[in-house]
């Protein structure tokens, strides 16, 4: 049976050690809480760091023994690994980076070489510990470089990835100089899997803009395999924050909301690792500001702030620390009275109990970060209203979670008024408003759970693996083209159909540079001369250029996706117009002139714009705008447009490579056909042939062919495999 294997840095417990004494307690985080909470059929193993520096051996057996139990495997780390590649590269570099605060990233190769090193110390435990047939899904920033390395020792397992941080703008990511082997590492995996839809056109925009890779829909082709992108919000399990008594025992939590409930006066809850992203001094300035500008509501309101401990040895974090201390301490002094003090400050982590039973007593949560991946605080705090329909969230934009809980006041919290009017509407919420609102989230949050989140990604993970293998099986491999040979060989009357670009020869930027070399000419004669073979050049190409190139070879061909015909060496085309072509110019020329390395090909019954040297996204922006007038211009003429690979044309509407297919299929009768091309155009091919034909797409995508070839060294050595 396959089994689950979960990657991650830390896992779900932490180890501390007194007096020589271990204790296993839960790990703090997002990522450790929400995956905990996870329910699957499938065997679990989890593999990751215990949170603590382990070197005795015994010890470490003694552990590892321990989590077995669980389903867990610790991955040991040194000090110096704790040092350079936890606190250093994934928290001095990669965190404060992607959550847009450059002015914290640290470059400094010793951290770079040191998180290399930790992740090939993962890979090798993870290896040792895998099947092929497993499910490994690697998580979070601290790990990017994992997905290639496990690819390299089992090349077909099924890998997912996922980030649980925001992944920047391409203009912050390409700074790192390390920008490169990041997105390689990562494209290791079959699938990557981000929060929101934003994080996901960075990543895609990183890696077409570094890596030169297109994606179609989300999904890219690296090296022949396919990587799929796509938006997994991350959700919780709302039961368990719903009805924390359940776990925790009704008199506990009972006697905990009371204590934190008072009648004098309403309760903003905050809760937060300490972290420089959630904004936590601009949230206290803001409260501040709001009981200064509202005498009214002074002793009316309580901020209870709840900071818990995180990476307390990295230097902005310690900062960071000083800095709330202060602030809390200086606004207490100026506003505290005898009855009442402004900020009730922990810092600390709780129970969950108690955690739960703060969420149901606050009136109104203030989660406010500048940055945040996803934030399931958010979310917990509205679960706990499921019963009270009482509470106001007020939700940074900035945080992923703001994608779906539009119903919260949203704010920008570096917008100080905005916020200081936020805690006011919150404070002043009829509620039956507040019971609308939260019932809209509620709803959503009931559906789209931890476990609905895992599940999703595991499914698309699943049609994956489903998707490659079938692929594999319409691969035409050396080995598995006997039958292809044994037909082509039995047979008499032979229809060969070979697209030029893309299929014969490999693209270039200059069209016109894309000469046959010899070796093709020599395949092609070859395939000619062979008896019985009606061998045709079926291409979107002119006539002129096409006739230059390979005219002496006498093959019949069709030029401009079939406009012309050459057959017993004589072009003939079909009674149609041009005229349309002079103004449809005029619109092209117009294009050219506002996008420089653009340029127009102009055929006898076609006109193409070519953009594969420029930006692609500009490059169909402009289709698009260019789309618009044609419609105008052409409204009453049968034109067609089509998309090639980084090329428009514009023709007559009704010639197609298909119709020029069935020209060859109807002045003769074939006991083999085959055709091989790579582009859309093809379709209309493979669409014209009948079932039994050889039909072949170049290239992974999507097609209306039989079969695959890789790419144009694989057609070329086919054709030469039935020609010998
Ligand atoms: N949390 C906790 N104990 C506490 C405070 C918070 O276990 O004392 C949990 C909280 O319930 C949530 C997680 O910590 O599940 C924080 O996750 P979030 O996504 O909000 O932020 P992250 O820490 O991942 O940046
Ligand atoms: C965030 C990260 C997690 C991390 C957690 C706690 O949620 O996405 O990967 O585990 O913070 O941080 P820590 O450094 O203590 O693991």
């Amino acid at each position: 049976m396959p089994r689950l294997i979960i990657i991650s840095n830390r896992l779900p417990v932490t180890i501390d050690k007194k007096e020589g004494e271990l204790f296993y307690h839960p790990s703090a985080g997002g990522l450790a809480t929400g995956l905990n909470s996870l329910e699957t059929d499938m065997e679990k193993l989890w593999i990751g760091w215990p949170g603590q520096e382990i070197n005795d051996e015994a010890i470490q057996g003694q552990i590892t023994k321990d989590l077995r139990k669980d389903g867990l495997v610790p991955v040991f780390l040194s000090q110096k690994e704790i040092e350079l590649y936890y606190e250093g590269f994934s928290n001095e570099t990669i965190w404060p980076h992607f959550h847009y605060f450059t002015q914290y990233t640290t470059y400094n190769d010793d951290y770079w070489k040191s998180y290399q090193d930790v992740n090939r110390k993962f890979a090798d435990i993870v290896i040792a510990n895998i099947q092929e047939d497993d499910f490994v899904w690697v998580h979070d920033y601290q790990l990017m470089l994992l997905p290639a390395m496990i690819r390299e020792a089992f090349p077909s397992i099924s890998i997912g990835y996922f980030l649980h941080i925001p992944f920047p703008s391409y203009e912050i990511f390409r700074i790192l100089p390390w920008r490169e082997a990041i997105l390689d590492g990562l494209l290791g995996a079959d699938q990557i899997g981000f929060h929101t839809f934003d994080y996901m056109r960075h990543f895609l925009s990183a890696v077409y803009r570094i890596g030169g890779h297109e994606h179609n829909f989300g999904k890219l082709t690296i090296n022949n395999r396919l990587v799929n992108i796509d938006v997994f919000p991350m959700g919780i399990d709302y039961d368990k924050y719903a009805y924390p008594e359940r776990i925790a025992g009704k008199e506990m939590v009972d006697s905990q909301v009371a204590k934190f409930r008072s009648k004098k006066r309403k309760l903003i809850i905050s809760i937060d690792r300490l972290d420089y992203s959630k904004g936590i001094p601009q949230r206290i300035l803001s409260f501040e500001r709001f009981i200064k500008e509202n005498p009214q509501y002074r002793g009316k309101v309580t901020l209870m702030l709840i900071v818990v401990p995180s990476r307390t040895h990295v230097d902005q974090y310690q900062e960071l620390k000083d800095e709330i201390d202060t602030l809390v301490g200086r606004i207490d002094g100026e506003y505290r009275t005898f009855g009442w003090s402004p900020i009730q400050y922990f810092y600390r982590s709780f129970p969950f109990g108690e955690l739960g039973a703060m969420y149901k007593a606050a009136d109104i949560a203030m989660i406010t970060p500048l940055r945040d991946g996803m934030n399931l605080v958010a979310k917990e705090f509205i679960a706990s209203k499921e019963e009270s329909k009482k509470g106001v969230l007020i939700l940074s934009e900035m945080a992923g979670a703001a994608n779906e809980l539009t119903d919260a006041i949203i704010v920008n919290p570096q917008d100080s008024k905005d916020m200081v009017n936020a805690i006011l509407k919150a404070l002043e919420m009829p509620e039956e408003e507040q019971a609308s609102r939260l019932q809209k989230m509620q709803d959503r949050l009931k559906i789209y759970t931890v476990k609905h989140w895992a599940k999703t990604f595991m499914n698309e993970q699943m049609n994956l693996k489903e998707l490659k293998d079938l692929k594999k099986t319409k691969i035409l491999k050396k080995g598995k083209t006997d039958a292809l040979i044994a037909d082509y060989k039995a047979a008499k009357k032979r229809l060969i159909l070979l697209d030029y670009d893309g299929t014969l020869m490999g693209f270039q930027n200059d069209p016109k540079k894309v000469v046959p070399d010899q070796s093709l000419l020599d395949i092609l004669e070859k395939l000619k001369n062979t008896e019985g073979n009606k061998v045709v050049i079926i291409s979107g190409r002119d006539k002129h250029t096409l006739d230059a190139w390979l005219g002496h070879l006498n093959l019949d061909m069709a030029a401009e996706h079939g406009v012309w015909i050459k057959r017993r060496n004589e072009w003939k085309t079909p009674d149609v117009s041009n005229a349309w072509k002079k103004d449809v110019r005029h619109v092209l020329e117009s294009l050219v002139e506002r996008t420089p390395g653009s340029f127009i090909e102009e055929k006898d019954y076609s006109i193409a714009w070519h953009y594969r040297m420029i930006d692609k996204g500009l490059g169909e922006k402009r289709v698009r705008e260019f789309r618009d007038v044609l419609l105008y211009l052409t409204a009453n003429l049968d034109l067609q447009v089509l998309e090639g690979n980084k090329v428009v044309e514009i023709k007559n509407a009704g010639i197609n490579k298909g119709k020029a297919t069935a020209y060859w299929l109807m002045k003769d009768d074939y006991d083999f056909m085959m055709a091989i091309g790579d582009d859309s155009t093809d379709e209309d091919t493979f669409k014209a042939l009948p079932e039994e034909a050889y039909t072949i797409k170049v290239g992974l995508d999507k097609t209306a062919a039989r079969f695959n070839l890789l790419d144009v060294k694989n057609v070329r050595e086919l054709l030469l495999e039935i020609t010998s």
